[in-house]
């Protein structure tokens, strides 16, 4: 009798990721808990983000400064169990890594040791470079994040495009040489426009995962939310709904409470006897 066996997804790693530029465009999703990631990895994403992003799209937060650590290992365990073939990165949250290196490194650590993560991702350039360095030293791959970087939103004051100005497009491109030569493995670029995206592409030889950043990036991430239209009431213009779900969802409850109040639900079928 022979056995076949489907066959083993090949399994996306730090390595192939950085083979891919110039080879073949990346796509990356944010994931927060296992179904989705489930269906982003059967999708074939390469790259699946358990971002701090979860403390608006999850948590009802504002902004994504009151996400913690705790709440990115619990998410990072949850989304860890769906993924087969996709590269798994954690965020790391505000105030994991800005007081110390060692905060950032024992941060790190319970991503990949408790969370299962594969990489994790930290926002800042030069600033940040030092604790970059360490983490790639311990084998912690970290991908980089620059542009308008989210945990900064008081200081920018509000989620406004960063790099249109000399200073801002500087910082930007130094922050990421910082990152690349710190070890980085690729770079995240978010709310920049398009020609400061484009130079960084050029210019680096890791990846560049934009959002926001137009369509020079070697590769594009989304929040799952705005690609699935969650939120009917929120679409970011860099964003692409590419369905409805938030109204299907909506239609679907109503449907239930109706069938309820009316005694259509549950049926014969749907009863034990
Ligand atoms: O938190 C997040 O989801 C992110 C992506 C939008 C890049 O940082």
């Amino acid at each position: 009798m022979s056995t076949t066996t489907a066959p083993r997804p090949e399994k996306i790693t730090v390595q192939s990721i950085r083979q891919r530029k110039g080879a073949a465009k990346l796509s990356a999703l944010t994931a927060y808990d296992v179904v989705f990631a489930r269906l982003a990895d059967a999708a074939e994403v390469e790259i699946v983000l358990v971002g701090d992003s979860l403390g608006m799209m999850v948590q009802g937060h504002a902004n994504t400064l009151p996400v913690t650590l705790d709440d990115i290992v619990y998410h990072t365990r949850a989304v860890a169990r769906g993924i087969a073939r996709a590269h798994l990165v954690a965020d790391m949250p505000f105030m994991s890594y800005q007081a110390s290196v060692e905060d950032g490194i024992r941060a790190a650590g319970r991503l990949l040791q408790e969370g299962g993560a594969e990489a994790v991702k930290i926002e800042g350039g030069q600033e940040v470079a030092e604790l970059v360095s360490r983490l790639t030293a311990y084998g912690i791959p970290v991908m980089g994040h620059v542009g308008m970087t989210p945990q900064s939103v008081h200081q920018y004051g509000g989620f406004k495009v960063q790099g249109r100005e000399d200073h801002s497009h500087k910082r930007i491109v130094q922050g990421a040489k910082a990152l690349q030569d710190a070890g980085a493995y690729a770079v995240v670029v978010e709310s920049v426009p398009d020609a400061l995206g484009a130079e960084l592409t050029r210019g680096l030889s890791i990846p560049t995962i934009g959002i926001g950043a137009g369509a020079q990036c070697d590769g594009q991430i989304l929040v799952m939310h705005d690609v699935l239209g969650l939120d009917p009431n929120w679409k970011p213009r860099f964003a692409r709904q590419y369905a409805q779900l938030g109204a299907a969802a909506q239609q679907a409850f109503s449907a239930y409470v109706k069938d309820v109040r009316d005694g259509r639900f549950p049926s014969a079928e749907e009863t034990f006897k």
